[in-house]
């Protein structure tokens, strides 16, 4: 337990929480749709903690906040129909899911090994402000812990993760209350995530209709965001539960199983989910076209779920 700083958003309040943002702490904040908790999306291990501080069961890729446009076409690659969409809707509560630049740094816990990434530039001038202080790309999930509504006030922040954060920057009740509308762009414009921005404005500027994505294995069904594309699935075979390699297998390690690479060498889990990522492209190069990847038990307790949520995908039979 700690104690969380409820900060004016004031100068100064904003100064702190930039500073505390840059140190690799989590503060949340204030958005025109509802509180986001920040942390910066460079950092593995910052990202990590976003995770344990809601107590999400499974990796799920978070939208990174970026001051204005010209900042979020240094991390994703815009389409001709995003750009118009950005122009004409940024700052608001529009985000756009667009092919991350490679090398853009963020970290792969931040778009759960995906190859897009979800960007915004909120309107909130309390997020602006901060932004720019900050002045790196800030991933920010909903404020709340996993499974409990989204706060649109800083009392709802306190109330769900006191103690478990740095700061909570206090902007007022948050004005559209419900999260952004999430538009992806694979294969023409498809709407990911209804949200504060209605779909019938965004097809007026676009001069187009968007359709609902779709799964593939049920047409009929939109798809969850979160669950889109297949996260990056290692081409190596996977085994779990391991506590020695057999013949031709890459051992990732954990505390006391020692391995060929560890998640964590003193079993710490935040580390482990830091490392997941890196780990799973590492292991795959290392196993080679006939190799395999043997995973060291991972405790079931934690941000432990999410990654073994994470591992039984990538030992999961294939198709
Ligand atoms: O209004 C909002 O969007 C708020 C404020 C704080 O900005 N944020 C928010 O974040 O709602 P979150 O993490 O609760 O929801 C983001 C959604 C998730 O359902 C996630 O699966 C989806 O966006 N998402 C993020 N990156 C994605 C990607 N690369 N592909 C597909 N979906 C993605
Ligand atoms: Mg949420």
């Amino acid at each position: 337990m700690r104690q969380t700083e409820l900060l004016a958003a004031t100068d100064h309040g904003i100064a702190r929480a930039a500073r505390l943002l840059r140190g690799g702490e989590l503060v949340a904040f204030p958005s025109e749709t509802v509180y986001g908790l920040g942390g910066d999306a460079r950092l593995d291990s910052t990202v990590a903690r976003i995770f344990e501080a809601k107590g999400r069961p499974s990796f799920n890729p978070l939208i990174a906040h970026l001051p204005d446009l010209a900042a979020a076409e240094h991390y994703v690659t815009f389409t001709p129909e995003a750009l118009l969409l950005a122009e004409h809707f940024w700052p608001g509560p529009l985000t756009l899911v667009l092919p991350l630049r490679p090398g853009a740094g963020i970290s792969p816990l931040a778009t759960a090994g995906l190859e897009t990434l979800a960007v915004r530039v909120p309107a909130h001038p309390v997020a602006r402000a901060l932004l720019r202080a900050f002045g790196g790309p800030l991933a920010g999930p909903s404020a709340n812990p996993s499974g409990r509504v989204s706060p649109t006030r800083a009392s709802h922040v306190m109330a769900g993760l006191e103690g478990r954060i740095a700061a909570v920057l206090d902007g007022g009740a948050c004005e559209v209350g419900v999260e952004s509308t999430i538009l992806g762009f694979g294969d023409g414009v498809r709407l990911l995530r209804p949200g504060g921005l209605p779909v019938e404005a965004l097809e007026t500027v676009l001069g187009q209709r968007i359709a609902p994505h779709m799964t593939p294995k049920a047409p009929d069904r939109p798809t969850a965001p979160g669950q889109l594309g297949s996260h990056y699935a290692p081409g190596a075979l996977v085994r779990l539960e391991a506590r020695a390699a057999e013949t031709g297998e890459i051992l990732i390690g954990f505390g006391e199983v020692k391995g060929d690479l560890t998640l964590s060498e003193h079993g710490d889990l935040v580390e482990a989910a830091a490392r997941l990522f890196h780990i799973l492209r590492e292991a795959d190069v290392l196993a080679g076209t006939e190799g395999r990847i043997a995973f060291a038990p991972i405790p079931e307790t934690g941000l432990g779920q999410a990654i073994n949520d994470r591992l039984r995908r990538a030992a999961a039979p294939r198709p």
